[in-house]
């Protein structure tokens, strides 16, 4: 404000404007009404709603009468104008009190009269001024000014201010969207710091009382801070608005961008001849998933699913992981199938084809297969199939599928200890898949289905990877299994229509919670006469045919399947025998191959060449022929077995040494029958080291009731007599001599009939047990039931007394 006095300077002063000053035109217009003006004043326009500032060029449109004759009246004169805003822009006829006493004085440069009837001026502000007074006697507006002369203000405040406002300008000029480039290129040639504070706020969109603002301050550091004031909140608006435009015009874009690369994308697949199948895919999908007859909540959740695979677009990893889970649940077996009615005669006769004898099984199936039928919903106990290998425990279960009309699916446990390998991996695991249960029910593709749960009893423990045995339980338990969830499904599906059948070898390792969940049926195992039956009857047949023999090319005599089921195979089952007779099959086959016969019989001679010496009869004459050998009688997880016991003596101080791998309660039981033995013989070996050693192979063996056959082959080593070769034993002994009974007595019966024995001894309080003993076992057998080791000692060695009644006689 300090400078301002000396910036007011009467007009009359120095710098008046050319023209101004001049002497009024002597040709005054015919009304001759106006007169000149004194050399200090100026003629007036008012303006509404404009503010000219000095150094900008500007149109100025005027309408009122006194306005227009001043006008004409100043380009008549080439006088200058004064333009002053008026406070009220409605007013018309205004006052001195109506006006801003501080304008722009300018010189009118254009005067153009519109087609309408309109006056327009361009005019070129020159500088600002200060009304004095106003004058009367004219018809327009007439004042003395002073002229306020522009300050050439210089300094660092100023030249600060000025490069910032530049600065700002050019910002500005480039968020506005109609602006033209070449007004920056303007700006930045302005070298004036009062002239760009004015032409700035010219052109910025503020209220024209804003404007007079700034027009009437002097201070020109004070303008400068005003104008930029002024701008830099226009610019943030500016800003603001742009970012607003920016980001909807984002969000615009982004849907018009995916339709347009959509778009190419469909364009690329047709060139590709792709798109039908991706647009197939999902269409197959969906009818897949509409006919699937899922109940609704799943099919609600494949729908969503399918939507996502949709929106997915082909190509990535997770549309085709997200396909392959769509595959999986559009293909299980979501609608029950309606169930066919047991016919229980013809279930009789699918059984009866398949399989020779197992009578007493079949007629449990058979049972079990009609309290299905009468009552198709009650939830029925799960059969478990329970057996020595090659019995046939899977291919009745294939019978029962047969007989039933019902698929067959198998789920092999063995080795299972990943409770995943059941109830699948969580979707989110790369390559996850669904455990085995629902990979048999898609196999299956029917609820209608016999599920065989193949050897139960070989599933792990629990551990680290959870407890596959209560996801099986909760497969097999008719409380749960309507509602089965496997973790890849991530839905529950139905399993309580499919008939469950669980086989296994033995049932000890079947965890408890399990076993309970079933009804074991037993398979012990065949005589020799069944298992001749059986390969007569099935086994040839299959073996002819797989070795492309017609039954005329080929055959077997029953002498020769006797010697092979006698010498060639020692099992339960007839798996080897099998193998055995394939092996025979095949040598006929090279035969007829060969064109050396057109028709081969194999007989009992032929064997030697095809199959080698036989195998097993040899063995138990040839072992038991010297003293200090007996026959024991096994159960072993694989049916029964005969089992040598050897004992020898060297000369020491009375130590036991005892090996092939036995347990410790078959130790102890060697042990008990050591020293039996040296009372009853009244040997008291203390000058003797004996060795007892079971053979055959690493096969763990343990449990007492070896202990008669221990016994025999100490007393045979110590009395220097043989063991009969054709007798078997089995039974525990008490260090008094008394046999306690033992378990396993029909397989270990069957062992002993296969592996050519001809008397079986057995505990006394076993002797209940003998009604389970096939038939054939027991008509072929002859059985000595045992009440103490004399007993033993008599029947196989000989009349031999015990120490004490020899010493009494
Ligand atoms: N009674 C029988 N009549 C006809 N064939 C039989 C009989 N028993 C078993 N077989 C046949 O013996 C073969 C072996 O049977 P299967 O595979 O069912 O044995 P498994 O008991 O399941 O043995 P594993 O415990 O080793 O699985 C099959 O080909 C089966 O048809
Ligand atoms: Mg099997």
């Amino acid at each position: 404000m300090k400078n301002r006095p000396e910036l007011l300077t009467k007009l009359s002063g120095a710098g008046a404007p050319q023209g101004t000053g001049g002497t009024p035109p002597a040709a005054a217009p015919a009304a001759g009404t106006i007169k000149p003006l004194p050399e200090d004043a100026l003629i007036l326009i008012p303006l509404r709603n404009a503010v000219l500032f000095p150094g900008v060029l500007s149109p100025i449109t005027v309408g009122r009468a006194s306005s227009v004759t001043a006008a004409q009246e100043a380009v008549k004169n080439e006088a200058r104008v004064g333009f002053l805003l008026q406070h009220d822009p409605q007013k018309t006829d205004v006052e001195p009190a109506d006006l801003h006493w501080v304008g722009t004085a300018g010189a009118i440069v254009r005067y153009i009269t519109g087609t309408e009837g309109g006056h327009h001026l361009v005019v070129q502000g020159e500088s600002r001024f200060r009304v004095l007074e106003f004058l009367d006697g004219w018809p327009f507006l007439v004042g003395r000014v002073a002229l306020v002369e522009q300050p050439h203000a210089e300094g660092p405040g100023i030249e600060a201010r000025f490069l910032q406002l530049k600065e700002q300008a050019i910002e500005a000029i480039g968020l506005l969207p109609h602006v033209p480039d070449e007004l920056a290129d303007v700006v930045r040639g302005i070298d004036s710091p009062a002239g760009l504070a004015d032409m700035v706020a010219n052109f910025m969109d503020v209220k024209s009382e804003e404007k007079q603002d700034i027009l009437e301050i002097f201070d020109l550091e004070h303008r400068l801070d005003k104008v930029i004031g002024l701008l830099s909140a226009r610019v943030e608006v500016l800003k603001l608005s742009r970012e607003i435009g920016e980001k909807t015009r984002a969000q615009f874009d982004e849907r018009q961008r995916e339709h347009v690369l959509r778009e190419q994308l469909r364009q690329i697949q047709k060139e590709l001849g792709e798109s039908d199948d991706t647009a197939a895919e999902v269409e197959e999908l969906k009818k897949a998933m509409d006919t699937a007859g899922m109940p609704e909540d799943i099919l609600k959740h494949g729908q969503k699913e399918l939507k996502r695979l949709q929106r997915m677009g082909e190509g990535g990893s997770e549309y085709s992981m997200l396909r392959t889970y769509l595959e999986w649940l559009t293909e299980l077996p979501w609608k029950p199938a309606p169930q066919q009615p047991i016919d229980i005669d013809a279930a009789r006769r699918v059984l009866d084809e398949d399989h020779f004898g197992l009578d007493k099984i079949k007629r449990r199936i058979l049972e079990y297969l009609a309290v299905r039928k009468l009552n198709p919903e009650g939830k029925s106990p799960i059969l478990c199939f329970a057996g020595p290998p090659g019995v046939g425990k899977t291919s009745l279960g294939q019978s029962i599928a047969r007989a039933t009309g019902r698929a067959f699916q198998r789920v092999a446990l063995g080795g299972v200890h990943d409770e995943a390998e059941i109830r699948g991996h969580r979707r989110t695991y790369i390559g996850a898949l669904p455990g085995n249960i629902i990979q048999a029910m898609r196999r299956a593709g029917t609820t209608n289905t016999v599920m065989m749960l193949d050897e139960i009893d070989k599933v792990g423990a629990g551990g680290f990877h959870g407890d596959p045995a209560s996801a099986l339980l909760e497969v097999l338990d008719p409380e749960q299994n309507h509602k089965f969830r496997d973790n890849y499904l991530g839905v529950d599906f139905d399993l309580s229509r499919v008939m469950f059948i669980c086989t296994a070898n033995v049932l000890d390792t079947i965890p408890g919670p399990l076993r309970d969940r079933m009804e074991v049926i037993q398979l012990p195992g065949y005589t020799q006469e069944e298992k001749i039956q059986i390969a007569r009857r099935y086994l040839v047949k299959r073996q002819l045919d797989s070795n492309g023999l017609k039954p005329e090319q080929a055959s077997l005599s029953d002498a020769a399947l006797a010697a092979i089921v006698a010498d060639y195979t020692r099992e339960a089952g007839v798996r080897n025998l099998e193998r055995e007779i394939g092996s025979v099959l095949r040598h006929a086959a090279m035969r007829v191959a060969e064109g050396k016969a057109q028709q081969v019989t194999v007989d009992t001679p032929d064997l030697a060449s095809i199959l080698g010496a036989r195998r097993f009869e040899n063995e138990l004459a040839l072992r038991t022929s010297t003293p200090g050998v007996a026959t024991g009688l096994a159960w072993t997880p694989v049916g029964g077995d005969i089992l040598f016991i050897e004992a020898a003596k060297v000369p020491g101080n009375g130590k036991l040494i005892l090996t092939g791998q036995l347990g410790d309660v078959m130790k102890e039981s060697a042990q008990a029958a050591v020293t039996l033995a040296k009372t009853w013989t009244g040997d008291s070996l203390d000058k003797l080291d004996i060795h007892v050693h079971v053979p055959a192979g690493a096969t763990p063996k343990d449990g007492p009731s070896a202990g008669v056959a221990m016994f025999l082959a100490l007393v045979s080593l110590l009395t220097g007599k043989p063991v009969r070769s054709d007798v078997a034993m089995t039974g525990e002994v008490s260090l008094r001599g008394l046999v306690l009974p033992i378990g396993g007595v029909k397989e270990k019966t069957l062992a002993a009939l296969r592996a050519g024995i001809r008397v079986v001894m057995l505990p006394r309080r076993n002797e209940k047990d003998l009604e389970d003993v096939p038939a054939e076992a027991r008509e072929k057998l002859q059985f000595v039931w045992l009440d103490r080791v004399e007993d033993a000692v008599r029947c196989a060695i000989g009349d031999i007394a015990p120490a004490g009644e020899r010493a009494a006689a």
